[in-house]
């Protein structure tokens, strides 16, 4: 298995290349499902869920060709050519390794009228229900059975009429679930309390590029006409906020100078505001964002919300720097119930955390020292890297499979711009 050796305390300075976001990637593949035609997406992360995705997509019937791009190019292109979907089930076995696949059952409904899908099971960070995302499709009007482990969705008549929802809470996936299966339903759709984040806007515009016909786009009330048919496109996923945040949190926690090439300041808001609230300079620049930093960072008190607010897939990274901050932090996680995985194994190097419910004190340090540790989830793995840049000594981070997961060739991108990191395989 893979660990990842840091040496600390090298400042940070050049550009970093963002790579396409994991979570738009994982909801635009399986649009391919809704069209016989081929669906090309460029700028495709190259990441173990991206792949996971592809092999669910061939189990549903679709091909999947990648066109070939040089090694040091980041991203690639997928062509997904759905001509007949020769199967309707998502299968425990893919499903329990990537819980993203539960965003087939909406597609394959529309597109086969049944679908038969894998109940994902518990994860790290949170029971993760997916009660949302069924009755969204009731409401769209599925029909739904359990039996052993499986959800049964059926579209009376083969075809969902379409239908009104509004989500008590909101939800990502559900929200796309219910997106993609509205797109060809055979009636209008109206998703109210519907997410909002830029994955989904993401989203949106593909569907739109493949003829879907979606009012109210980046609002938290979402419209669907129902067509007939969707045709097949070319799209560009976009830039990944969450990767390119977490880069912003090494110049801030080793000091030094970063340009996030392909950054969108304007879907990273709240990140950016918090970055200069802890003393970072930040600033556009044409075709990215740079990030400088210099000294110990301010603390901040922080809670995680739906978009715009402040994203949960950052609050691991930001919790890695605020323990080396000048004062007292306070950190609330609002979204999933266990997502403190990495406070026990940043604490092995040296950090002051305490954690109490869905709050998290954390008392900043002068120094943190290189330690074994160990990822447990991705955006925990990531802070653990951090922290190993900071670091006096060497730390060694292992199940790095779970980083794998969601960041593209990080080394890398690390030590392009100063780091001292290594990946080691123990075979
Ligand atoms: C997406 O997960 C992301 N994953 C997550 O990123 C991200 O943390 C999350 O949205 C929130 O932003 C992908 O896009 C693949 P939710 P998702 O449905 O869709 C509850 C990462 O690190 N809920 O918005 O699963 C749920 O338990 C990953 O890249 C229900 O109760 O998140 C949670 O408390 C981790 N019932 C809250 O809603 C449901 O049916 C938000 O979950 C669905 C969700």
């Amino acid at each position: 298995m893979d660990r990842i050796l840091i040496r600390g305390r090298n400042r940070l300075s050049g550009r970093v290349p963002i790579s396409g976001a994991k979570n738009a990637a994982l909801t635009l593949m399986p649009c391919a499902i809704l069209t016989d035609e081929p669906l090309t997406l460029r700028n495709l992360p190259r990441l173990a869920d991206v792949d996971g995705f592809g092999h669910l997509l061939n189990q549903l019937g679709a091909s999947t060709a990648i066109e070939g791009t040089r090694p040091d190019e980041f991203g690639r292109v997928m062509t997904i050519r759905a001509g007949k979907v020769t199967s309707t089930e998502a299968p425990y076995d893919i499903v329990r390794k990537m819980r993203a696949s539960i965003l087939v059952l909406g597609p394959i409904l529309a597109r086969e009228g049944r679908a038969r899908v894998s109940l994902p099971g518990g994860c790290a960070i949170g029971n993760r229900p997916i009660d949302l995302h069924l009755k969204a499709l009731e409401a769209l009007g599925a029909e739904l059975e359990f039996t052993s482990g499986y959800v049964e969705a059926r579209a009376p008549h083969g075809r969902l009429p379409g239908g009104r929802y509004t989500f008590p809470v909101v939800s990502v996936g559900a929200t796309e679930n219910a997106l993609m299966a509205a797109a060809t339903a055979g009636g209008s759709s109206c998703l109210d309390n519907a997410a909002r984040e830029p994955e989904i806007v993401d989203l949106c515009r593909c569907l739109v590029a493949m003829g879907a016909r979606i009012e109210g786009i980046g609002t938290e009330r979402l419209e669907v006409e129902g067509v007939d048919r969707l045709h097949g496109a070319t799209y560009a996923v976009m830039p990944d906020r969450i990767e390119a945040g977490s880069y912003a949190c090494a110049a801030v926690i080793a000091g030094g100078d970063l340009t996030l090439a392909g950054a969108d300041a304007a879907e990273m808001g709240a990140t950016l505001a918090a970055l200069r609230s802890m003393g970072a300079e930040v600033e556009e620049v044409p075709g990215g964002i740079r990030v400088a930093a210099e000294g110990r960072p301010k603390p901040l008190e922080l809670s995680t919300a739906p978009y715009p607010g402040f994203a949960t897939d950052m609050q691991a990274q930001f919790m890695a720097v605020l323990a080396l901050a000048d004062g007292t932090s306070v950190l609330t996680e609002t979204i999933f119930e266990n997502r403190y995985m990495h406070v026990p194994e940043l604490a092995r190097m040296g950090a002051d955390v305490r954690v109490s419910g869905r709050t998290a004190v954390v008392r900043g340090v002068t120094g943190l020292t290189g330690a074994p540790v160990m990822a447990t989830d991705l955006r925990a793995s990531m802070s653990l890297i951090l922290a190993g840049l900071a670091a006096e000594g060497e730390t060694q981070v292992s199940r790095v499979y779970h980083l794998d997961r969601g960041y593209e060739r990080l080394e890398e991108k690390l030590s392009a711009v100063g780091a001292d990191i290594e990946r080691a395989s123990d075979g």
